[in-house]
């Protein structure tokens, strides 16, 4: 089977493709250089062959989207659906990656995979717009939401959190956003498994299982590097204006589908660090 992963520059990309290589894959790792989503012709030349595309390739400046709606469109909606258009052609599958940004978060309970979207802000009407077309254009698609993302090769939360412990003795951490921190690579195996195990097409929730708040994602970091958590302190949104408005409550139902962000962060650490 041949895996083709566009975005394998980003922080999941790159994990996607190594995951995939190191259980014996035949992987084509394309990063912007090497394919630009928006340009379908080239799309056409670097997709033919595949038979699973992993899109992995988006406009993911959350608060630049606001003030260039059209930019972020034109990667995270038409980019996908030229990704979409190529691989039905081709009769590749593809897993689109999403986000828990297409929904508001202003509920309480956890949202179904079939929940109404509803984004509350520009990247995620954009992202929300790539899901309607990958739908649209490959019946042979997954698309597979995602949340709080952190990895060794991006801007990762958790070493953000490490190294603000080295400067700083205490630190504010928003605690009134809950979510889902979710390591890259459990990601990229739940993408390999999904595919590998002919799950149905059709949307996926790909997070870790349970949930915490930014604060308390913060102090379990703490306290899995040996540091103490009540160095971090509670505060609010409020305290940290943003151009673009975040969900208070961005969890997404998984049914206990992956492992729990606890022991995942864990397991992560090591890398993160290095
Ligand atoms: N990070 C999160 O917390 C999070 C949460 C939920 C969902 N997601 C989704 O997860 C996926 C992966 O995100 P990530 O966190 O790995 O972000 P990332 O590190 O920013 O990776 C995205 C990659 O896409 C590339 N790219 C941008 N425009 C492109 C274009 N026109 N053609 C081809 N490649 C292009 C970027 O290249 P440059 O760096 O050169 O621009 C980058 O390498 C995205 O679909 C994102 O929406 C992320």
């Amino acid at each position: 089977m041949r895996w083709v992963v566009t975005g394998s520059g980003g922080m999941l990309g790159y994990d996607v493709a190594d995951v995939l290589r190191s259980a014996g894959e035949s992987v084509g790792a394309l990063d912007r250089a090497a394919l630009d989503v928006r340009d379908p012709d080239a799309c056409r030349r670097a997709l033919d062959g595949a038979d699973v595309v992993v899109n992995c390739a988006a406009w993911t400046d959350v608060d630049g989207a606001e003030s260039d709606e059209g930019g972020a469109f034109a990667v995270n909606a038409v980019g996908a659906a030229n990704v979409a258009r190529v691989s039905a052609a081709c009769g590749a599958t593809l897993v689109q990656v999403s986000t828990d940004y297409v929904f508001a978060g202003d509920v309480a309970v956890p949202y179904a995979v079939d929940a109404a979207l509803r984004p509350g802000n520009a990247y995620g009407r954009t992202k929300a717009a790539g899901e309607w077309a990958v739908a649209a254009e490959c019946p042979t698609s997954y698309v597979v939401r995602t949340a709080w993302l952190y990895g060794a090769h991006g801007r990762s939360f958790p070493a953000t959190m490490l190294r603000l412990a080295a400067a700083r003795e205490t630190l504010d951490v928003v605690d009134d956003q809950v979510g889902q921190p979710t390591w890259t690579r459990d990601l990229a195996v739940f993408v390999r498994d999904l595919v590998a195990g002919g799950a149905a097409f059709g949307v996926h929730h790909g997070t870790a299982s349970g949930q915490t708040s930014w604060c308390g994602f913060a102090r379990a970091v703490f306290a899995a590097a040996g540091l103490d958590p009540d160095r971090v302190r509670a505060t609010t949104s409020d305290n940290y204006p943003r151009p673009a408005a975040r969900p208070a409550y961005s969890v997404l139902d998984n049914a206990g589908r992956m492992p729990g962000w606890e022991d995942a962060l864990h397991r992560a650490l090591p890398s993160l660090r290095a």
